[in-house]
């Protein structure tokens, strides 16, 4: 078993996320929005996001595949599951775990783009900006962490670590 270290606690988490929640709520009042996990990493937020949220809103998933062994990106995007509710006309939020290069992301906006919706914007728990490779437009952020490969909170390492419920550092 690798060495984990805690850098973001479960309560910092939750205190974030309820911040997060309050604004959404605000800016997506009256338009029922479809929030999008990308899965699997965004299952725990999501989830914790939704209930913090006191609006109606519509929840679908996106998979996509991308990461080779651990730490390594393939930097080849690979849509595993598509949407399954219509987004025409609609107000969508992608909700991402972290965006690390931003090729993920990007290929995403570009997939839910075509489909036609009202708006589009995009929520991420984590955000490490050292690492950008394309540039993406982040429209909520909770947390800006330094460029150091970090599980728990739904974020693995070959699926292992994804049920810690603080954001740790993956020691060597
Ligand atoms: P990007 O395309 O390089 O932005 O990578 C985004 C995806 O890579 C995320 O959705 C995660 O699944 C994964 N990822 C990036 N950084 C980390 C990390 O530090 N820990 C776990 N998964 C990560």
């Amino acid at each position: 078993m690798d060495k984990t270290k805690i850098i973001i606690t479960r309560e910092e988490i939750a205190k974030r996320i309820a911040e997060l929640a309050a604004e959404l709520s605000r800016d997506y009042k009256d338009k029922n929005p479809i929030l999008i996990g990308v899965l699997k990493g965004s299952f725990v937020f999501l989830s914790d996001l939704v209930r913090a949220m006191n609006i109606p809103v519509e929840v679908d998933f996106i998979r996509v595949s991308s990461y080779g062994a651990c730490k390594e990106t393939s930097g080849k995007i690979k849509l595993v599951q598509g949407l399954k509710i219509p987004i025409k006309g609609r107000h969508v939020l992608v909700v991402e775990d972290i965006v690390d290069g931003g090729l993920t992301v990007s290929f995403l906006l570009d997939y839910v783009k075509h489909r036609r919706p009202v708006s589009i914007k995009l929520c991420a728990l984590f955000d490490k900006p050292s690492r950008r490779k394309v540039e993406v437009p982040i429209d909520y952020i909770g947390f800006t962490i330094p460029d150091a490969f970090v599980v728990g909170y739904g974020l693995d390492c070959n699926e292992k670590y994804r049920y810690l419920p603080d954001l740790c550092i993956l020691e060597e």
